[in-house]
């Protein structure tokens, strides 16, 4: 297993700290760390290496990166560069956010249990709302106009409809007995018959290719509603990218806020990037205090994309008994530190209890020379 790891700003270290620290207690993997990040940039100048991409792409199984955004770079260059940049060259079109509660006490609805709390969201991620292309027409006047295009494309849509329905097929359960696992679509051909049309007629299309699933489509607005009434009536969403934009942070409040939500950016069977859903949370920053559970929960995406998913199970079952356990930091209530709450994981994949901050086991990381000059480490 070979895995670039690239922190990136604010609390992205700390949390990726305790990701490696969970890594190095259940699997050995070589590991090369990257400073690409604000600090890097004000230093150099530079925001990503030349040939960073292609190196990763070809030297790597997969990408675990923190959260990019420092309020020294105002315009966020860097972090277009790095993360978008990544998103893009690697075309890693699908952005896989599961939205799965560990625990009864972090869902916020009243009627609703962790049980009732478990689908995936598929966002497309490299078109959309999102394309950068638009104009604004005179600014400043009273007539001023801004137009911001949004592409979509058949080949964009058919590749993440397809990644949705295949990871259905695998997924491969539902929670509504008796039934096939169901891929719902949300888009707006209501009152966008462009690109929302076409999001319609090629859904059905691929629908079409997996008869065993069910396939459902409701528009974005009504998702939103459902999510909030009823969210255990999905197991797998399939949007566009603004909307999945949006509807991802309502998932993320489903399970218990930004601090437990995982993401993966995949093109399957190619090098992924998976990362937190949170950002670098300046306000944090330094303080020890942010949560890193969507950063290990994301490290457990990783473990399953490159063929560990029983490793994954074992985080999710691990964070899952910190929470029950009130071992947490303090967004979720508890009183740990960013490391113990790392430690506390630790603890449990080992079957324990966690021991305020002891320090983690280590097992063996073999460091590699990568490319564009990684700060190699040994990491545990
Ligand atoms: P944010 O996700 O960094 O923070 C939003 C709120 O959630 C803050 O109150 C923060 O304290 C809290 N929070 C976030 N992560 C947490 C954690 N692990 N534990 C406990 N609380 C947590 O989003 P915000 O404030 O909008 O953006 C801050 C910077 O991050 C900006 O520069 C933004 O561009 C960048 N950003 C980067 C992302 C990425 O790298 N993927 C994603 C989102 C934002
Ligand atoms: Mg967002």
């Amino acid at each position: 297993m070979r895995i670039a790891v690239v922190p990136g700003d604010g609390i992205g270290p700390e949390v990726t700290r305790e990701a490696l620290k969970v890594l190095g207690a259940l699997a050995t993997a070589e590991i090369s760390l990257f400073p690409w990040g604000a600090d890097h940039f004000l230093k150099t100048g530079e925001t990503i290496p030349a040939g960073a991409f292609e190196m990763l792409a070809r030297d790597f199984d997969a990408v675990l990166s923190g959260a990019f955004g420092d309020p020294r770079v105002p315009d966020g260059r860097h972090a277009d560069e790095i993360l978008l940049g990544m998103r893009r060259r690697l075309d890693l079109f699908a952005n896989v956010r599961p939205v799965r509660a560990l625990d009864d006490s972090v869902v916020p609805l009243r009627r609703a249990r962790a049980a009732d709390v478990d689908f995936v969201l598929f966002r497309e991620n490299t078109e959309g709302a999102y394309s950068g292309r638009g104009r604004v027409t005179g600014a400043g006047t009273s007539g001023e106009e801004a137009v911001e295009e949004d592409v979509t494309t058949r080949r964009g849509v058919e590749r993440i409809c397809r990644a949705a329905f295949e990871f259905a097929v695998a997924f491969g359960r539902t929670r509504r007995p008796g039934r096939r696992p169901r891929v719902l679509m949300a888009d707006k051909h209501n009152v966008q018959k462009g690109g929302g049309g076409l999001w319609h007629r090629v859904f059905r299309e691929v629908a079409a290719a997996f008869p065993s699933c069910e396939n459902r489509h409701m528009f974005a607005d009504a998702l939103a509603h459902e999510m909030v009434r009823s969210p255990a009536s999905l197991d797998v969403v399939v949007t566009n990218n603004l909307f999945g934009d949006v509807l991802s942070d309502l998932g993320a409040a489903l399970q218990g806020g930004l601090g437990l939500a995982p993401s993966g950016n995949v093109h399957p069977g190619r090098t992924s990037v998976f990362e937190p859903v949170h950002g670098s949370a300046p306000d944090l920053a330094g303080r020890g205090i942010a949560n890193p559970f969507g950063s290990i929960r994301s490290l457990g995406m990783l473990l399953a994309h490159v063929g560990r998913g029983d490793l994954e199970e074992r985080i999710e079952r691990a964070v899952a008994a910190c929470l029950a356990a009130g071992e947490t930091t303090r967004d979720l209530g508890g009183k740990l530190s960013t490391g113990e709450a790392g430690d506390a994981v630790v603890a449990r994949l080992a079957g324990g209890k966690a021991r305020g901050s002891g320090r983690a086991p280590r097992a063996p990381v073999r460091a590699r020379r990568a490319g564009a000059s990684p700060r190699r480490r040994r990491a545990g």
